[in-house]
């Protein structure tokens, strides 16, 4: 692109063609307010706030829709121009109702977490010099994480775009004209019975008070609150989060950059954004040991590391095995491996370790995200995408709706995603496999085909997947298999879920149980079948396993600790602990290391094993 040369109030700047005013005011270092602009958007040029004088020009021009030319002189800050932004702001302020002492997100200027709000600051208005137009517009309250006020609604459009161009879910849309004005979901249904995935993208960059979080009520301003920057590790996309955290709670959490990065331009889903807040089990607060009759008393956590040591050296080593939640940071998941090797038990596994060993037996290529945005044929086989793997959903939109790639569901659950396909295929769970020769042809036939894998139901299922594996071998088809939780691949590769299962599932007299945030009733089956006599239970919620446990163990949660994840794509990060950990919780490798320690098994080094990942 070529340069050209500008001048901002009177000073030279150069800036690149195609650049637009704002962007190259914004570039020499010069401010100007904005509100239907988003960084990463398309630009809108709808509510003018952006105005700036253009010599040669009789009418301001919106800074944001104008673009640079050679030789241009831009004046950001006339008495002119500030007299529009003002009378802008006062025409906004006073169609709807934009009365900020009643809204959640008003506050002084510094603490305000309304963009409306502070752009009125900014231009000084200090009452409504027009008559106040408030009609009575509908409050949607039925998404289950959002509201959407319509009385406060600015008709930036940015949610629009931001649910067009970076969901790629388009379920938003202005409709009715003038003062009726509205933002309907689906051209008029309501958000919680729409397309709407709930990815509360919408919500972040709306910059009034007219869609809001239902769950960050009365927790206070963003601005009072602490920002942990890091990323999410629950599925294994690892997007990346900016987290508002006050007295140690999350008010909100945010998808950093939302709409400036490449690739997935910073979006969340659903469980990214909302399910750290909505979490509502209670925590195991304090060590728990059965007595002679069965029932739970209170311990200290040295006692408790004490009667864990006796049950150790009561057993010998095939009489234990180890279970682990994949969802752990990689120095729990070797602290676990490394620990059971001191003691020479190799009945270890992860809940979901015959995820990697169904795939083992793979030897074709995987999919890229960019295989997928790429692709002219999908077939997207098991789960819920929308649900496990939100932000790939995307991915898969965009694929469909901007390169015209034909997607074929095949499932047994009903998905958000389908409004995209062009063939839905209901089938019963378990028998995802009994049709992949049906794609044959068709698979054949295209020219950049991609099957995805989803979830852990069909993944641990080897029938289900072993047809489309040899079948993608046989076509040269790429697959992406999106494992169940976060750390499955480091799991997998530290040898925690081992490559051989051979050892597993024979009955045991001790079983070690490391749930991390997981629920037991996503371990499978076999842990109820293994048969043994004690369970010593490692967990950060109250469980169902408790019942089944005699020694409970309280831990910490994924958001109280910070560790290595190896992601679906290979990149491994380190997670930078969001929440401080509750009194007595200790992650597993806390744990373990005092028990090495009461045993006097020495030393247990695992960052040498997790740098190697
Ligand atoms: S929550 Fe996401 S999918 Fe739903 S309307 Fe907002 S941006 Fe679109
Ligand atoms: S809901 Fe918010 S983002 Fe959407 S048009 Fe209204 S003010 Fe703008
Ligand atoms: S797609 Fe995965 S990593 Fe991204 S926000 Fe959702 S759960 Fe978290
Ligand atoms: S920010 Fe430029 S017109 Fe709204």
């Amino acid at each position: 692109m070529r340069e050209v040369k500008i001048k901002i109030d009177g000073r030279e700047f150069t800036a690149t063609e195609g650049m637009t005013i704002l962007e190259a005011v914004r570039k020499a270092g010069y401010e100007v307010p904005t509100l239907c602009y988003h960084d990463g958007l398309s630009p809108h040029g709808g509510c003018r706030l952006c105005v700036v004088e253009v010599k040669g020009s009789p009418r301001l021009l919106t800074s944001c829709t104008t673009p640079v030319a050679d030789g241009m002189e831009v004046f950001v800050n006339t008495d002119r121009v500030k007299e529009a932004r003002k009378f802008v702001m006062n025409l906004i302020m006073t169609e709807r109702n934009h009365f900020c002492m009643f809204c959640e997100k008003s506050g002084r200027y510094e603490e305000t977490d309304c963009e409306l709000q502070k752009r009125a600051y900014e231009v000084q208005i200090e009452h409504f010099p027009f008559p106040v137009y408030v009609d009575k517009y509908p409050v949607d309250t039925s998404s289950p994480v959002m509201v959407t006020d319509h009385n406060r609604c600015i008709l930036c459009g940015r949610c629009v775009r931001v649910c067009s161009e970076i969901v790629a879910n388009s379920t938003l849309d202005f409709s009715f004209r003038g003062s009726k004005t509205l933002i309907a979901a689906d051209t008029g249904l309501n958000k919680g019975e729409s397309s709407c995935i709930s990815c509360g993208a919408c919500m972040q960059v709306c910059p009034a008070g007219a869609i809001f979080s239902k769950f960050g009520g009365y927790k206070g301003k963003k601005s009072l609150c602490e920002k942990v920057e890091t990323f999410c590790p629950i599925c294994g996309v690892g997007c990346e989060t900016t987290n508002y955290v006050r007295y140690n709670n999350i008010v909100e959490i945010e998808g950093a950059g939302l709409a400036k990065r490449t690739l997935d331009g910073g979006q969340l889903c659903e469980k990214g954004r909302y399910g750290p807040i909505m979490e509502s089990r209670n925590r195991i607060s304090i060590p728990l040991i059965r007595d002679a009759k069965g029932r739970f008393v209170e311990a200290t956590y040295g006692e408790a590391v004490n009667k864990v040591v006796q049950l150790l050296k009561a057993n010998s080593p095939d009489q234990i095995a180890f279970r682990a939640s994949s969802f752990l940071p990689a120095e729990d998941l070797a602290y676990i491996k490394g620990f059971a090797s001191k003691l020479g038990v190799e009945d270890i596994d992860t809940f979901d370790g015959d995820v990697y060993r169904n795939l083992s037996s793979f030897s074709g290529s995987k999919a890229t995200y960019e295989d997928l945005l790429n692709a002219d044929l999908i077939l997207l086989v098991g789960g819920d995408i929308i649900k496990e793997h939100g932000v790939v959903g995307s991915y898969i939109r965009r694929a469909v709706r901007n390169k015209g790639a034909e997607l074929m569901v095949i499932s047994s659950m009903e998905s958000k995603i389908e409004r995209w396909a062009k063939e839905v295929k209901r089938i019963a769970e378990g028998s995802e496999g009994s049709v992949a020769v049906e794609y044959k042809e068709k698979i054949s036939a295209a020219s950049n085909p991609v099957i995805v894998l989803e979830g852990a139901g069909l993944l641990r299922n080897k029938e289900a997947i072993e047809p489309w594996l040899r079948l993608a071998e046989e076509l040269s088809v790429k697959v992406m298999a999106l494992a169940p939780t976060g750390n499955s691949l480091a799991a997998w590769e530290l040898g925690v879920a081992p490559v051989s299962s051979n050892t597993l599932g024979k009955p045991k007299k001790l079983l070690f149980l490391f749930l991390g945030d997981i629920d037991s009733s996503y371990a499978p089956a076999e842990i109820a079948e293994i048969g043994y006599e004690t369970v010593v239970l490692h967990s950060a919620y109250i469980d169902a396993m408790m019942k089944l446990s005699d020694v409970v163990l309280p831990g910490k949660s994924w958001l109280e600790n910070e560790g290595t994840y190896k992601l679906l794509n290979g990149e491994v990060r380190k997670f930078t602990n969001i929440l401080n950990a509750e009194d007595n919780a200790k992650s597993p490798r806390e744990f373990l290391s005092d028990l090495a320690n009461a045993m006097g098994l020495g030393t247990i080094d695992v960052s040498s094993l997790v740098s190697k990942l």
